[in-house]
């Protein structure tokens, strides 16, 4: 078990199960070619039934994402209490207005090559939403409830050996069972794992690192098997993919082996430096080989101390992280490795260095990504105890489930040295009474139970009972979301020595849109359903990014701050909970497309060190607002500049510490509109211009510009392409406030998979191609084919010269 204080965790942790050697063990992944259908009583399950008018799909599939938009679709009349709110007002957006509710069937025929007696066959789900029923051949495997939860079944008794079987899945989706939209179908990869009767035991092997110094690292491996092996041989090897060490023991412990193995010189895992090294375990019965899995890992060590914080190996730092939900924007919440890998390489260009999966399971992918590319992670499992926020949310399941939910959540990824601490719930109302506390020891003890190396914590929000019932005192780590005037109260009450900013800012912006006069606000409204792009305007129970700056750089305590959210994602249209057509939130620094909004600009100011940040805010196209007061902005990690409109200097600002806007961003607030350039010099501390940024006013739009994330893509059928579409006037200006409808053609290699302009109240649906630009810009989603060759993309829209994009697929691995 953990010693309360100080927390010490050491960890080295492998990654994903993968395999090799079918002579051993085949790892089938189902992902092409199953049946799809929506509707009630389809009774598929019964062998006899014809598909031939169900829809063929692939998996991961989401089948409410193409919509329509319909804001009848989950209205809700509801007071959010977490909210503050104490009125039931209807909500319409609140789960993003798609068709996610219902019941659907999927089945699949599979076979099982040489199939005997010897063979044990297990079905692996890493989410269906929600509450999948399973069925092999007609007959009932089992079910399970919470739709973001991992999960298998053994169905070896259910084969029919050398024949065609048949899988179907049933899901059922019910109104009033979320908070945001959590798309629909079976969203994550199934596979099916043949093993021999004598094997490794699914999501039961477990590394840690008992010690790590600069010469070694102790390397712990429990194996968990079935049947009756006679041997283990592990090789571990290095990121140049050399054998290190090996080791061979046959004692087993029960139904457990355990080994240590030394690495000498062990290179530290960290989000700077991602080294993974890579396990083979082989498992020998009288007769030979019987199983064989190979895994990455990293070597790390964390430690959460009273007054000192975090350190990870060794060095104190705070968490510099975003809260993501699981949707990727128009892509709806079907995982796909290229599209979680675009958001990483967005984030990490801000100098993000950790994510927390609000408020659940986060993909197997996205943590495999995380290793690689140097992310931590608090992987989270809920929103809801026993107690409800939504009427037919998980409070329906936490008795029966809670337990196995968490168990397979740490089983399943507890070896990737990413998560550097779990949390056992989000805001749940089970913050108030004793039963609650309870809970969550009963929680804690379960995650410590499953995983001593980490620490849990809870996303709390009703600091003052928590701090009264003892609940924030029982936990690893107390998380506090938003509450920045109760965070030195908290420190002292609670005993931990440190404080985490689990979910911070919410703040709220649309993309290249900005309100006057420019003043901070709370729960600010506007006709056009928008909010302004100024980042004055949070929620009434939350902050500005500058609030929680302050924390983070005064108080030493403090260890780091999870803002609310990296992205924009489907649902909780906050401000505009209440007003149709909105269904999408506006609290992301990055838009539902991807793009960055300002705020971007602004945490990169802070979080990147490795690069200069110096962006100008707003646009310059106020045709209309001559001479009127139009302040300006500058995002910098420069402490002072000078400002020129059309060559005139409008002064030098100096970040001060008149107020956290003042301290962390410069502010030009008296500028009077003229169209023109704006020119921004900044300065170093030394008084000399370092870098200068200049905006101009557009003219008409003119042409399409087409920007990829990405020239050549991977021809494997699921790779994407993103790119940016915007206008340009005749010189070959940006035009920021351009909204013209535009088409897209795609040929060649690749199809067209999705249009985002994130717009938060648009009705367009994401999987036709034509959409109309908001604030100057869109992105266009190609997906490859499994053939090589030419993509072209061509972007048409009136009176403007097309745009033309040529893309390539190729059969040679490209680093996505
Ligand atoms: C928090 C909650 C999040 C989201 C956010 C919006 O209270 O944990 O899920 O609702 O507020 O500000």
């Amino acid at each position: 078990m953990i010693n309360k204080y100080p927390l010490v965790f050491l960890c080295c942790l492998f990654y994903q199960i993968q395999f090799i050697g079918s002579q051993t063990r085949e790892v089938i992944l189902l992902d092409k070619d199953w049946k799809f259908k929506k509707g009630k009583s389809l009774e598929a399950h019964k062998t006899s039934f014809d598909t031939s008018s169900w829809e063929t799909v692939s998996v991961p599939h989401d089948w409410a994402i193409y919509g329509p938009f319909n804001k009848d679709i989950d209205k809700q009349v509801v007071a959010i209490e977490q909210n503050g709110e104490q009125i039931a007002t209807e909500k319409t957006g609140r789960t993003g207005a798609l068709p996610y509710i219902g019941e659907a069937w999927y089945r699949k025929n599979f076979q099982i090559p040489e199939f005997d007696t010897n063979k044990r066959v297990l079905i692996v789900f890493e989410g269906a939403m929600s509450e999948p029923e399973i069925f092999v051949n007609g007959k009932k495997v089992g079910e399970w409830k919470y739709g973001y939860s991992y999960f298998y079944f053994d169905i070896t008794n259910y084969i029919n050996a050398s024949e065609e079987n048949l899988l179907a899945v049933k899901l059922t989706n019910m109104g009033l069972s979320s908070r945001w939209y959590p798309g629909a179908g079976l969203f994550r990869k199934v596979q099916l794992i043949v093993t021999q009767k004598t094997s490794f035991k699914q999501w039961n092997t477990f590394i840690t690192t008992p010690l790590i110094t600069d010469s070694l690292a102790q390397i712990n491996i429990k194996s968990e098997v079935i049947g009756k092996p006679l041997r283990l041989e592990t090789e571990i090897y290095n990121a140049e993919n050399n054998l290190i060490v090996s080791n061979s023991s046959d004692v087993l412990f029960g139904d457990k082996f355990e080994e240590n193995l030394g690495v000498k010189n062990p290179k530290l895992w960290s989000p700077e430096s991602p080294y993974l090294y890579t396990a083979k375990l082989k498992l020998y019965d009288d007769k030979g080989l019987v199983d064989e899995i190979t895994q990455r890992f990293g070597i790390r060590r964390i430690s959460y101390q009273p007054n000192k914080g975090f350190s990870l190996n060794g060095k104190i730092r705070k968490f510099k992280g975003v809260c993501l939900h699981h949707d990727l924007g128009p892509l709806g919440v079907a995982v796909n490795k290229a599209a979680l890998k675009r958001q990483l390489r967005i984030l990490k260009d801000m100098g993000c260095d950790a994510i927390r999966s609000a408020h659940n399971m986060p993909s197997i992918e996205q943590l495999e990504l995380c290793d690689e590319m140097g992310f931590m992670f608090i992987a989270e499992s809920f929103d809801e105890w026993a107690k409800p926020k939504v009427k037919n949310g998980y409070n329906r399941f936490f008795n029966d489930y809670a337990e196995k939910d968490v168990v397979n959540l740490v089983g399943a990824t507890r070896n990737h040295p990413c998560i550097v601490m779990w949390s056992a719930g989000n805001e749940v109302p089970d913050q108030w009474g004793a039963e609650g506390v309870k809970r969550a020891k009963w929680l804690q003890d379960i995650f410590h139970r499953e995983d001593p190396t980490r620490p849990v914590t809870v996303g709390m929000d009703q600091v003052e009972a928590t701090m009264a019932s003892g609940f924030g005192a029982l936990l690893d780590i107390p998380g506090l979301n938003y509450r920045v005037h109760l965070y030195e109260e908290a420190y002292k009450r609670f005993p931990q020595g440190f404080i985490l900013g689990s979910e911070t800012a919410s703040t709220v912006s649309s993309r290249g849109i900005y309100k006057f006069p420019v003043e901070r606000a709370s729960m600010k409204t506007y006709d056009d359903y928008q909010s302004s792009s100024y980042d004055l305007e949070h929620c009434s129970w939350s902050n500005l990014p500058d609030d929680d700056f302050v924390l983070q750089d005064d108080k030493p305590w403090v260890i780091g701050e999870f803002v609310w959210t990296g992205f924009d994602y489907l649902g909780e249209p906050t401000p505009y909970d209440e007003v149709w057509p909105s269904r999408s939130s506006y609290f992301g620094i990055n838009d539902l497309a991807g793009l960055p909004k300002d705020r971007y600009y602004l945490y990169r100011s802070r979080w990147n060190t490795n690069d200069n940040t110096l962006h100008i805010l707003p646009h310059w196209n106020w045709e209309g607002r001559e001479g009127e007061t139009t302040p300006v902005f500058v995002y910098t990690n420069y402490n002072s500049a000078e400002l020129f409109l059309n060559g005139k200097s409008l002064g030098v600002q100096r970040k001060n510490s008149a107020s956290p806007q003042n301290r962390y961003r410069l502010m030009w607030m008296d500028v009077n509109y003229e169209p023109g350039t704006l020119k921004v010099v900044a300065f170093d501390d030394g008084g000399n211009p370092a870098a200068e940024k200049e905006i101009r006013t557009s003219g008409k739009p003119h042409k399409i510009s087409l920007k990829p994330d990405r020239m050549v893509i991977n021809a494997d059928g699921k790779d994407l392409a993103f790119i940016t579409v915007s206008v340009e006037d005749k010189n070959g200006i940006p035009c920021p406030t351009a909204t013209n409808q535009l088409e897209f053609r795609v040929n060649g290699a690749g199809t067209f998979r999705a249009v985002c302009n994130g717009d938060a109240t648009s009705l367009e649906p994401f999987h036709l191609p034509t959409m109309k630009l908001f604030s100057g810009k869109l992105v266009v989603v190609i997906q490859s084919s499994d053939k090589a060759g030419d993509i072209t993309l061509e972007v048409k829209g009136d009176d403007l010269k097309e745009g033309i994009l040529r893309l390539k697929a190729s059969k040679v691995k490209q680093n996505m």
